[in-house]
């Protein structure tokens, strides 16, 4: 019987080596060495969208992700509304459009970029903190989406028709004193953009 425990024992570390070496490997040929880091320096703002509204399943994961995020004394003084029905999103599209009569309503509907699903979130003006809580929601949002192959993009031009809509506001059910502050398409990606480039000259350190 020991002989057994000390074969199984010694096919046990075996298999834990060759499994970590292999780990290994896949690292050295990334370009990141972290999956976390990896997940966050490939992300791009997705703008086509195959169409299919992301699963509920993995909206909820994703929702959790955002709710996890930072924020001031835990007030969570967010609102997130989603709809991913083609036809609740015509309506509300319908009433913002009607709401900016000024404004060519191909272009209301062109702010939302097409995605099948879209997330509406609404900040807590009496809170100063509260657009940073938002940021940081939608970052939690889009990273964790981006790791399970949803794209995203955040969508702050919805929000100026959306906040001259009383109706569109009332239809996603936010509560009374909740501000539209920032949107998030999202969907399966119809494209693989390039990366946008950054100035890291407007970060240094202080000496
Ligand atoms: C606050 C905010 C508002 C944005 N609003 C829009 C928008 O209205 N329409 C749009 O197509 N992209 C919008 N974007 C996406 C940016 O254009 C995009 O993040 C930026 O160009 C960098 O590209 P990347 O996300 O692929 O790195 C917005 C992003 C942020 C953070």
């Amino acid at each position: 019987m020991k002989t057994f425990n000390l074969i199984i024992a010694g096919v046990c570390l075996m298999a834990a080596v060759s499994c970590n070496q292999a780990r290994n490997t896949e690292q050295a040929t990334s370009e990141y060495e972290n999956a976390v880091i990896e997940n966050m320096m490939t992300r791009r703002s997705i703008r086509q969208y195959t169409g299919v509204p992301v699963k509920r399943e993995t909206m909820q994961t994703i929702l959790e992700c955002g709710i996890n995020a930072p924020n001031g004394m835990n007030k969570q003084s967010w609102e997130v509304r989603v709809v991913d029905d083609a036809e609740v999103m015509k309506e509300i599209i319908g009433m913002m459009a009607a709401a900016n009569p000024s404004v060519d309503p191909g272009a209301v509907k062109g702010c939302f970029r097409g995605a099948p699903t879209m997330i509406f979130i609404a900040n807590d003006p009496s809170y100063d903190c509260s657009p940073i809580d938002c940021g940081l929601l939608s970052e939690n949002i889009m990273l964790s989406g981006w790791s399970l192959g949803v794209g995203s993009v955040c969508l702050g031009s919805p929000v100026r028709f959306l906040n001259n809509s009383p109706e569109a506001i009332a239809r996603l059910g936010f509560s009374e004193g909740y501000t539209p502050i920032i949107c998030i398409g999202m969907g399966y990606p119809a494209e693989t953009p390039d990366a946008k480039p950054r100035d890291p000259g407007k970060v240094r350190f202080v000496e």
